[in-house]
């Protein structure tokens, strides 16, 4: 049993992945499910925070008794996200967020012509770093999607984006990452690896990201 540990606190996941329109019916996006960030959320409520699940598109039935706030792209996620940001205690970034995205948002359907097409993308926002910027009170929690070279990356995200917490998933193997049911996470502080969470359902690798947040609450006396 893990007791009501975050009754009283304010916790913010995003989850899913953010759609960049091209034309009113096509874009660009990712394979996140919201998977993920739902198990956190679900996890956070269970030990009794007061949890909002900032969504962009996801596949996944979200869970009960969490507030849920649909923001479709980048620009949008990061305008709900600081919006919300100054009340929170606890921040999970769990989103798979656009990095780049169509230069032109075309109003009407583009129509194909005889000639190549070549898509102009510039960079959007990144999210985690503008939070890691603005943090005050918050504990921040990144993710880190990486192919190898796991560590070197992820603490490179930590410190660039100043988190206090990043968990990080090789998405190469087949059964972690987008779109399963499963994961396999090493979570990250400044001072190294933390903890090293075998592969497991999402709902129980939520649980354990949990368990090492509310020991960093401890710790640092956050919220
Ligand atoms: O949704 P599921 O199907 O369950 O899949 C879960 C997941 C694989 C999406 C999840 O576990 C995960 O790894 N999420 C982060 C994916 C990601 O975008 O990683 P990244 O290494 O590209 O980004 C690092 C961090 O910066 C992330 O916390 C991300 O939310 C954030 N970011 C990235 C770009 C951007 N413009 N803004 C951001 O805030």
């Amino acid at each position: 049993a893990r007791g009501k540990t975050l009754s009283g606190k304010k916790v913010l996941v995003t989850a899913g992945g953010t759609i960049e329109r091209l034309d009113p019916v096509r874009y660009l996006t990712n394979d996140s499910s919201g998977k993920m960030g739902f198990a956190l959320a679900e996890a956070a409520a269970l030990l009794g925070a007061e949890v909002t699940v900032v969504a962009g598109r996801t596949t996944a039935s979200p869970p009960g008794g969490v507030r849920i706030v649909r923001a479709e792209s980048a620009g949008e996620m990061l305008e709900t996200v600081l919006n919300l940001y100054d009340e929170m205690d606890i921040v999970i970034k769990a989103a798979a967020v656009a990095d780049y995205r169509p230069v032109h948002t075309y109003e009407h359907k583009l129509k194909k012509t005889g000639e190549r097409l070549v898509l102009e993308l510039e960079r959007t926002t990144d999210i985690l770093q503008t939070l890691g910027e603005r943090k005050r009170h918050q504990l921040l929690v990144g993710f880190a999607a990486e192919t190898g070279n796991l560590e070197t990356y992820a603490l490179d995200k930590l410190n660039r984006k100043k988190c206090d917490l990043i968990v990080a998933n090789d998405v190469s193997s087949e059964d972690a990452g987008f779109n399963v049911d499963t994961n396999a996470v090493r979570i990250y502080g400044p001072e190294g690896l933390v903890e090293d969470v075998p592969l497991l359902s999402k709902r129980e690798t939520a649980a354990r990201i949990m368990d090492v947040v509310v020991r960093r609450m401890k710790t640092s006396g956050g919220g």
